[in-house]
């Protein structure tokens, strides 16, 4: 039975664009945020609900939430929540994006509750020589919208998604 904090597991590493996000959505849901290598995989049964979130890197979320989850048995039944946030250049494409993680999640039994996509900064390659694409994202709208996203997934997730409240 989970007991724990909801918790907000994120990978931001090219300019800490999805971690101001996974910030906002976790004052909402009054939880803990860690990066993927901080948490042991065995305690995310403990936690009412999980967020999975990164930057979108070379067409895929960030490598470490894969191998966190990779270390979790298959299970046949989705006896956890969890949700999945991103950002990227190109967040009208985030279901493709999305797609290989909540596969996996489901595979070891996470339901997926929501996603969110947002655009982030990006100075990848040739971009940088531009001054980057969507700069100055996430902007404050991006935020309200992240923080509204949020309280759905409080809602979905039912009162033990506002554990500290
Ligand atoms: C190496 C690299 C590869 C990227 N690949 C993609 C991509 O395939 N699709 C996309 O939409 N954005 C891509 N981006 C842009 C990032 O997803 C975007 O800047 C994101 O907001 C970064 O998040 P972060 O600051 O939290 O790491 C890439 C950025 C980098 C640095």
């Amino acid at each position: 039975m989970p007991t724990a904090t909801p918790l907000v597991i994120c990978a931001s590493v090219h300019h800490g664009n999805t971690a101001r996000v996974a910030r906002c959505i976790a004052d909402v849901l009054h939880a803990d945020v860690c990066a993927p290598e901080g948490v042991a995989a065995a305690s995310l049964a403990e936690h009412a609900i999980v967020g999975f979130g990164s930057g979108v890197y070379y067409g895929r979320m960030h490598e470490s939430l894969f191998a966190l989850l990779g270390q979790l048995p298959d299970s046949p039944e989705l006896t956890r929540v969890a949700f999945v946030f991103s950002t990227s250049g190109l967040p009208f494409l985030a279901q493709f994006w999305h797609a290989p993680l909540k596969r996996l999640l489901a595979r070891k039994g996470f339901d997926v509750v929501g996603t969110f996509a947002c655009r982030g900064f990006d100075t990848w390659g040739p971009l940088w020589l531009t001054g980057g694409l969507n700069r100055r994202h996430p902007d404050g709208q991006d935020l309200e919208r992240a923080s509204a996203f949020a309280q759905h997934i409080a809602a979905a997730a039912g009162p033990a998604g506002h554990s500290r409240s």
